[in-house]
Order: structure tokens, then sequence, then C-alpha cells
């Protein structure tokens, strides 16, 4: 079995998103095996949890397991990757200085995304879970990351096309001098692949395995963030979220307004009270599973 449900709980900083990625999960759990999944830099998952260091699998329980990404680990991992293929895929490269060619990649706009969605890709891949719960970073890396497969796909496709330009001319060449001409080229070979994985990345963050859960409190702010995700997913992606959540929730005069503003929006919707004590331990996560309608949250990612 691959990941069945693979769930992306999104919203503005500190709205909740790692409390509500870990009350989900504790749901979830009850229905099956089940993956916390954390991508947020700040690495409170594994602070609330108590349990465990980054990049470790731990169980929480007999079906919950968590996992808290240490970023700047994977981007040191990632960069030292792309140093080696670089290297063995065109060696004539290596008359740079290799030291200059990892800074750039570490220092380049947008490896953090690629990091994620590297992440996002073996999340899919995974076989031993029901569900993936993916605690998100800041919305700006997370939307940058969702839209990034795509992205990848035009580029491929036109480093593709080059490539086997440079091929076809060297064919030609090698023919006219009566030359052998190698057919195999490792270069093209890994551009086809990579354009096959991101292919297909795509069409799992747009299939209906996916489900994007945005967080939001009684602010304006989140709750504009809310709306622009729900935008960004119905243009860029043609998805619609599963679940809005309006997280620290208090029944006030000024949160009426933006809780009929939140109501109105055409979407699953819970509300998570506003609790005394921030949540900051798993049993403060457990307290504040119960006081939300669990079978309406096991009968939304059950179809
Ligand atoms: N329902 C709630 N009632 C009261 N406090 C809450 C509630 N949910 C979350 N909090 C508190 O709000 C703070 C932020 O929560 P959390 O860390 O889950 O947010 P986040 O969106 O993951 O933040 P970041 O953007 O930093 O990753 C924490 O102190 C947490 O204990
Ligand atoms: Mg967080």
């Amino acid at each position: 079995m691959i990941s069945d449900n693979v769930v992306l709980v999104m919203g503005k900083g500190g709205v909740g998103k790692t409390t509500v990625s870990i009350v989900l999960s504790l749901i979830l759990s009850s229905l099956g095996n089940t993956l916390l999944y954390s991508l947020d830099p700040a690495k409170h998952l594994i602070k609330y949890l108590g349990i465990c260091n980054a990049m470790e699998y731990c169980r929480v329980s007999k079906t919950l397991t968590a996992y808290q990404l240490d970023i700047s680990k994977a981007v040191s991992t990632a960069v030292d990757h792309y140093v080696s293929l670089i290297r063995d895929l065109t060696p004539s490269l290596s008359v740079l200085n290799i030291e200059d060619v990892l800074n750039v990649i570490k220092y380049s706009p947008g490896v953090e995304e690629e990091v994620f969605m590297k992440e996002l890709k073996k999340l899919y891949d995974l076989r031993e879970y029901k569900y993936v719960v993916i605690d998100t970073p800041p919305t700006g890396v997370t939307l940058r990351t969702l839209i990034m497969p795509k992205m990848y796909r035009v580029w491929l496709d036109k480093l593709i096309e080059v490539r086997e330009r440079i091929l076809s001319l060297r064919y030609t060449i090698a023919r006219t001098l009566g030359k052998e001409f190698k057919v195999r080229d490792p270069a093209l070979e890994k551009l086809y692949e990579l354009r096959a994985e991101y292919s297909s990345l795509w069409d799992e963050l747009r299939g209906e395995k996916t489900s994007y859960v945005l967080v939001a409190n009684p602010e304006v702010m989140p709750l504009l963030e809310v709306v622009d995700v729900i935008k960004f997913l119905e243009k860029e992606l043609g998805v619609k979220p599963k679940l809005l959540v309006m997280n620290k929730f208090e029944d006030t005069l000024e949160t009426s307004e933006l809780l009929k503003e939140f109501n109105s929006l055409p979407y699953d919707k819970l509300l998570i009270p506003k609790v005394g004590k921030p949540p900051s331990t798993l049993d403060d996560m457990v307290e504040l599973s119960r006081t939300i309608d669990k079978d309406y949250i096991m009968k939304l990612f059950k179809s």
C-alpha cells in the first residue's frame, strides 16, 4: 500500500499549524497507521511531543509515528548530492572550483523549497502509513514548493530538447567523420528520470489522495491568508481545500464578524477553541483533541 492520504496542514505563522497537525494525527491514528511529519523550520513538533530528536522516526503511540525534519541538515545533504551529481554527469566542470559550485547551490534561492519538494515526493512513496499528516513551513515557502514540480517540468522539457539537439549534432558529426558514437547519454537519461518524477509528484499534489487543511485564527491577517491560499490552490493546482480550521477561537464581539466571514467559505470547517493554557505537551494536545468532534473528522478523511 502506498500512503492513502497525504494531509497538508497550512496557514500563517503562529496560527497553530503544528498544534492542529498533532491533534489531527491523534484522531486519524485511530483509523490506521499515521505518520506526522513536520517541515516546520522551528522544529516545534519535537518540543511539543517531548520525545525523540530531529531526523528520527519516533513512536508516539502504537499507530502514530512522528518525524521532525532538520532543514539545515537536509539542505547540506541535498547540496552534497547535487555536487556529486554534477561531478559524475559533467566531469568537464571539475576544472571549476567545486567549492564555489557548492556555495552557489547552498545559497541559491529556492533550495529549501527544493528540499521540501523532495521530502514530499518521499512521503507519497511511503508504504506503511494510511495517513501522512504534514506540518508545513511558512505559507510562502509552502506555496512555492507546491508549484515547483510544474515549473521544473517546463524547464526539463526545454533542457531535454536542448540536450537531444546536442546529441543529434554530435551523432551527425561522428558519422561524417566516420567515428563511433555512444548512444547512451547519462545526462539525458537523468533528465528523463527527473521529468517523470516531477510529473508524478505534480499529479499527486492535485490528486484525490491529497488533502489541504488550512488553519486560521479569528484575526484579519490569518483569515486573509487562508482566502489567498484557497485562491492559489484553485487557480494553480485546480484543487479545493478539504477542511478549514478556525483555531484559538473565542466568542467575542470582535470575532463574530470574522467568524461570519469564515463561515461563508464554502468548505468543511472546524472550530477549535482557544484554551486557557497554550498546549505545549502531548497531554495538552490529547486534551485539546477532546474538544473536537472526532466522528466528523474521521468521516471527512475516510471518504
Ligand atoms: N487552541 C489553542 N488555544 C490556545 N493556544 C493555542 C491553541 N493552538 C495553538 N496554541 C498556541 O499557539 C502557539 C502557536 O502554535 P503552533 O506552534 O502550533 O503554531 P504554528 O502555526 O505551528 O507556528 P509556526 O508558524 O511558528 O510554526 C503555541 O504557543 C501554541 O501552544
Ligand atoms: Mg509550527
